[in-house]
């Protein structure tokens, strides 16, 4: 008998460590976790196996399924934005081809288990497509069906792999008869830029607002690669986390859809090195614009609507903006850089 599982992908990265850390803490250890790089050794007791393995190897994949029975799969791995604009082809291999490969697993064992494996998969406003940033500026709260015209590879993988959930969700082998009556649960949430105390992010495109924080309250400068006035919507991590989790566990007949947007707060650019400034009053914030990145974060929305989420499985961040500072961010930040706590460098 095939022992029951939650799989984690992507278990050494920056949702991954608050991910694993929050089930562990809720009394579940049976968490396999996968990573291309080694496990942080902090994760390791809260996981029963640390697995260390390229999303693109399908006999490896192959095999792991063949010892356990996963009952939800959390899929992170991925190539987050900056990276993959360097690397699209690798991007879309990882990103897309990973998730097919996962897919393709969880429906087989679907079918065989004739139980319907929840498929969590973290999306992202990458999504959304805004030609000029007057057309952002415009379109204010963007629901999930609106502006879908991606211009980065890894908003296309994103949206890609969003349209591969809903396949294998509803239609996986339409015309194998007799098939077709246990599909995957599919569940997707698009989220914002994440800010986390514990982790340090690489590779993002909205890096810039965690990145200020991070470099103020280690007394270093930092070079702002948008402009002031750009804006974004954001989360902190625990939100992210809770979202994660309070999707997974929503009865099935709850959803009316499979995608979800969730959102806390949208400072622009400015109002977060205020904010930065007024925590670390030496904090040496300058504008640097990086022309490429700045072109991605105009055409992602400025703010996006959750009310669905809220509406059908009771979305509510914990976190306001100012919450999100006062009570979390600058204390937590602050104690790890002055205590000699050393804040995790999730790997590159
Ligand atoms: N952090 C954010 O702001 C944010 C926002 C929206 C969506 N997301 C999505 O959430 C997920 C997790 O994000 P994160 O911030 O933890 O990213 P991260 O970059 O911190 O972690 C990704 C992890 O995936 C692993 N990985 C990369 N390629 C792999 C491969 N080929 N095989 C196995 N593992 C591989 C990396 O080693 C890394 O540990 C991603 O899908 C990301 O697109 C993140």
């Amino acid at each position: 008998m095939k022992q029951d599982c939650i799989l984690i992908t992507g278990a050494n990265g920056e949702i991954g460590h608050s991910l694993i850390t929050k089930i562990y803490e809720q009394g579940n250890g049976n968490i396999v976790a996968l990573d291309l790089s080694p496990l942080d050794s902090c994760l390791a007791e809260c996981c029963c196996e640390f697995i260390q393995c390229n999303i693109l190897d399908e006999a490896h994949l192959v095999e792991i399924f063949q010892d356990y029975h996963f009952t939800s799969i959390f899929h992170l791995a991925s190539i987050l934005s900056t990276r993959a604009e360097m690397n699209p082809l690798q991007a879309q291999k990882v990103n897309v081809q990973g998730t097919a490969i996962l897919l393709e697993l969880a429906a087989q064992q679907t079918l065989q288990m004739q139980y319907e494996t929840k498929f969590i998969y973290p999306s992202s406003i990458a999504v959304y497509g805004f030609p000029t940033p007057e057309a952002k500026q415009q379109a204010g709260k963007v629901r999930e069906d609106q502006a879908l015209s991606p211009v980065t590879m890894y908003g296309i993988n994103k949206l890609a792999c969003e349209n591969l959930g809903a396949y294998y969700g509803a239609h996986y082998r339409l015309l194998n008869e007799g098939k077709q009556a246990h599909h995957i649960d599919f569940r997707a949430i698009r989220f914002p830029g994440l800010i986390s105390a514990i982790t340090v992010p690489t590779g993002g495109t909205s890096d810039y607002g965690p990145e200020m924080l991070h470099h103020a309250a280690q007394g270093l400068p930092y070079n702002c690669f948008v402009r002031p006035d750009t804006r974004l919507p954001f989360m902190v991590m625990p939100d992210a986390v809770k979202s994660l989790l309070t999707l997974e566990s929503a009865p099935r007949e709850s959803l009316s859809q499979l995608i979800y947007n969730v959102t806390s707060f949208n400072p622009s650019a400015e109002q977060l090195a205020e904010i930065t400034i007024n925590a670390f009053p030496s904090a040496n914030i300058h504008y640097s614009i990086h022309p490429a990145r700045q072109i991605i974060v105009d055409s992602w929305p400025g703010d996006i609507d959750d009310s669905a989420a809220r509406r059908d499985w009771g979305w509510t961040p914990d976190f306001d903006l100012e919450q999100a500072f006062q009570q979390y961010l600058i204390p937590q930040i602050h104690n790890r850089y002055h205590q000699g706590v050393t804040t995790v460098k999730v790997q590159e």
